[in-house]
């Protein structure tokens, strides 16, 4: 069943996702649910939101996953700007995180292990030693429950899912949400929402893979970056913090100033070599700060990133290895897209002098990240 629903309309209908709505005035902001084929036995819905200008955001049930994101360029041609495949069945095979929630704690724990309220806990290591994005069956793959949501700024879709005690060897029953707003001022708005039972560690994020000349059209390396970080968390071999901020000054590091990515890729070193590193963002935690700016010379396209997240990882696709196919055939080599994980930082469980992630049991944790997209 196909539902075309006006955001006006929905101003004045308490939404829900079963429900068939009156069609809106054509052309007009608007919400649509397809199907997207099955998990296992769960069916797959995909929510399409288009805004006022032509904008259009694609997201999945499965994983509450960004599968599109359709972008104009300076003339005002849209281009899907985010990598991915066309249809389930490459989101349900091995593939790296492509536009997916992450959680419930996104990025990494060292050996999978930390202590909370006096008990030990071991994770899945799914990254060599380590825990990552939530591990074996984290957020991005489970089905989630989605309704259209209400709100003025744009159409708006609410993903919600219950983790429950001991899922992924964590502890307490999460209720999670992620609010999809697509703005009619080119925002994409992610509002994310978790209420635990235990005290327990969440860090969720989104794992969007930008190309803003369009997601077929080459790498990022000439792509120019800001990122609003004076300092980032050095790391290990294996990608663990080593608990140092260090100063991004003098270093490959040091995007405080537009810079090329490819201009000084080769200094930073790692296997494979590349970004994938957490920066500091200067801004203050659990404020609306802006965290980056990326402009794509050829399209024209720009993307501002602001974030209430007191970190980001910035991670050059280094992984990308040409051995995945994605949508419209094309084939994804390294450094073909970037992304840009609004986060606490890694580890951050088993390191004191980083800012928090533990949800008390009764607390509520609020996140905000924002995608705002123009072009010059
Ligand atoms: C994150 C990590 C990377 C990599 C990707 C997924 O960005 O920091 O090291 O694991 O996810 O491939």
């Amino acid at each position: 069943m196909n539902a075309r629903i006006t955001t006006r309309l929905l101003t004045f209908i308490l939404a829900c996702g079963a429900c068939a709505f009156a069609a809106g005035a054509a052309g007009g902001p608007s919400v649509e649910k397809q199907p997207f084929g099955k998990a296992g036995d769960r069916d797959v819905d995909l929510y399409i939101l288009t805004n006022s200008s032509g904008m259009v955001a694609k997201v999945m049930t499965y994983g509450a996953t960004l599968t599109e994101l359709d972008a104009p360029d300076r003339n005002g041609k849209l281009d899907d700007v985010v990598l991915g495949f066309d249809g389930i069945d490459g989101y349900l095979g091995k593939e790296p995180y492509f536009g997916a929630t992450v959680g419930r704690v996104g990025n990494r724990i060292a050996k999978g292990r930390f202590t909370l309220d006096g008990k030990a806990y071991q994770l899945a290591t799914n990254d060599g030693p380590n825990h990552l994005h939530g591990g074996t069956k984290g957020f991005d793959k489970v089905v989630w429950d989605a309704r259209v949501a209400t709100s003025h700024a744009g159409p708006a879709v609410l993903f919600s899912y219950l983790s429950k005690d001991g899922e992924e060897g964590y502890p307490g029953n999460c209720r999670v949400s992620v609010l999809y707003t697509l703005t009619d001022a080119g925002e994409l708005r992610l509002d994310y929402t978790v209420t635990t039972d235990r005290d327990t560690p969440v860090n969720v994020t989104n794992h969007s893979y930008f190309n803003l000349g369009g997601a077929e059209n080459g790498d990022i390396l000439g792509d120019e970056l800001t990122l609003f970080a004076d300092r980032f968390t050095p790391v290990d071999a294996t990608l663990i913090p080593t608990g140092e901020l260090a100063p991004v000054a003098g270093t490959p590091m040091d995007f405080r100033r537009p810079t090329p990515i490819g201009a000084h890729i080769r200094e930073v070193g790692g296997h494979p070599v590349g970004y994938d590193h957490n920066y500091v963002v200067n801004g203050q935690a659990g404020k609306l700060s802006p965290v980056a700016a990326l402009y794509d010379p050829k399209s024209g396209r720009e993307m501002d990133v602001s974030s209430t997240e007191p970190g980001v990882q910035f991670y050059s696709g280094n992984f990308l290895d040409g051995t995945i196919t994605g949508k419209k055939g094309a084939v994804y080599r390294q450094y073909w897209a970037l992304a840009l994980e609004t986060q606490h930082f890694p580890d951050s469980v088993n390191h004191a002098n980083f800012p928090s992630y533990v949800l008390k049991a009764g607390d509520t944790y609020r996140s905000t990240t924002i995608y705002r997209f123009s072009a010059r």
